[in-house]
């Protein structure tokens, strides 16, 4: 079974979760799409939920499906947010922002009772930190917040490259107006330290560090779904 296939097994069993009447939180990229995907499918077959997206790619796949959306402010509270991630551990400690939506993402998670994330198995890892660590930040005094970052990086345990996210050769700017600067730090051995020294940095927005979010996963692999709660 290809990778896309999983991620829409992964996506099908998050989905067995969703009850009529429920205020989700639709997350961003390739598997959370597979989720909105086959939700549409449902609330055309006459399934009544409403959907607060998690970026703008979201918004335009969701109401292309016909479902009813909503912002946190007309609804602050939600019942469930289903999204991907980039890896997580057996803790359900999460790296997000491969997609670049990591700011509205942890801003919707944290609006929401449950948190449920959709993967591969491949996403699971030992210690996170394979993954290139994604860190919103300001674009006004971008070195002088990067230098900060790897000061943050040094004092958690972790070192690495820091680089500016680039797409189609100029800086990529987010859905809140902000750039991403990408750690590559091959492990993060104190994740929770990491999240601290990052909140402290002024020019930081928001990083891809989510602790405490996840209440259960659903991975996919080529045995079937393993759900880690
Ligand atoms: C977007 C994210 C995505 O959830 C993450 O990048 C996983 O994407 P995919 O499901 O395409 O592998 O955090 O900001």
């Amino acid at each position: 079974m290809n990778v896309d296939a999983l991620k829409r097994e992964a996506a099908a069993a998050a989905l067995e979760l969703v009850e009529p009447g429920m205020r989700l939180g639709l997350g961003t990229g390739s598997t959370a799409a597979h989720f909105v995907d086959l939700l549409g499918q449902k609330v055309r077959a006459g399934f009544d939920v409403v959907g607060i997206p998690t970026s703008e790619a979201t918004h335009v796949q969701a109401e292309k499906a016909g479902i009813r959306l909503t912002t946190l402010d007309e609804t602050p509270e939600l019942d469930l947010t289903v999204d991907g991630a980039d890896e997580l551990d057996s803790r359900l400690r999460l790296i997000k922002g491969g997609g670049a939506a990591l700011l509205r993402e942890k801003i919707v998670a944290n609006a929401s009772t449950r948190m449920v994330v959709i993967a591969d198995a491949a996403k699971k890892v030992d210690v996170l930190g394979a993954f290139p660590l994604p860190i919103e930040v300001v674009p006004f005094g971008l070195e002088s917040t990067r230098r900060c970052i790897v000061k943050a990086m040094i004092a958690a345990g972790c070192d690495g490259a820091v680089t500016l996210r680039l797409k189609d050769g100029h800086a990529l700017v987010t859905d809140g107006g902000h750039f991403i600067l990408d750690a590559a730090l091959g492990r993060i051995p104190d994740p929770e330290a990491l999240a601290l020294g990052l909140s402290a940095i002024p020019g930081v927005v928001e990083h891809g560090l989510f602790l405490g979010l996840a209440s259960d996963a659903f991975l996919a692999g080529p045995s079937g779904i393993e759900r880690i709660s």
